[in-house]
């Protein structure tokens, strides 16, 4: 019998639980798969987990109620773990990232991290990035400054009105972008000025794959 949404996200994170390590210090993504993870770590008595890195307010938040001490990444330094949910996933384990709008903590405590490994379901996985639209966290003066460099590179920004990131800034999804080549496209979108991070994780990619509970190491490239 297939598994419906929600199972595959929780086999997921049931399976990221069995990898975590007595006395760790974790990073910790963002999102529904995540919370079933943080779930997970009530409760249970295999594992004492010294504290998390938090990716977000709403994880701090799930984090503080399931009684683990949330810690600032300056005092911590490099992290061994990093857990997550993405958007999409392609083969060699490059992501979009950003639904729920938390992609800069993201980024910045996925590459403060020696290992990731990314926690979906099925839907996620795709053969090439790009269906879904690209999240861009921007500075709210530069919102259109951003948008007419995006359709520049092809793209079609819409403002994701009425939501501000844990960071005080704008979101832009970027629609029908040609992300051939999605090491090329993460770099020059850095580059536009008022950009504060995008939702391409290629540079900063998952180590390991857990779909639907499956492990799979991406391919290399
Ligand atoms: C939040 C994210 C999430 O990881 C992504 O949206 C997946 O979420 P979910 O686990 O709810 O499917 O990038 O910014």
């Amino acid at each position: 019998m297939s598994m419906d949404i929600n199972a595959q996200k929780r086999a997921s994170a049931e399976r990221a639980f069995a990898e975590i390590e007595d006395g760790s210090i974790l990073g910790m993504g963002t999102g529904s798969t995540v919370d079933m993870l943080i779930e997970k770590l009530v409760g249970q008595s295999r594992i004492r987990i010294e504290g998390a890195v938090s990716s977000s307010e709403r994880s701090t938040q799930r984090l503080r109620e399931a009684g683990i001490e949330v810690l600032d990444l300056n005092s911590v330094g490099e992290l061994d773990l990093y857990i997550d949910g993405a958007d999409e996933c392609d083969p060699m384990g490059r992501l979009i990232k950003g639904g729920g709008a938390a992609l800069t903590r993201e980024k910045i405590v996925a590459s403060a991290s020696r290992r990731f490994l990314c926690i979906i379901d099925d839907s996620k996985e795709v053969s090439q990035l790009g269906a879904f639209p690209l999240p861009i966290e921007v500075i709210p003066m530069a919102r259109s400054l951003v948008g007419r460099a995006i359709v520049k590179l092809g793209g079609h920004p819409a403002w994701r009105q009425g939501v501000i990131s844990d960071n005080g800034n704008w979101i832009i999804d970027v629609h029908g972008l040609d992300l051939a080549d999605p090491d090329r496209i993460e770099s020059a979108i850095n580059q536009i000025p008022g950009v504060v991070a995008n939702g391409l994780f290629t540079q900063r990619r998952a180590d390991v794959v857990i779909t639907s509970g499956r492990w799979r190491e991406p391919s290399a490239g």
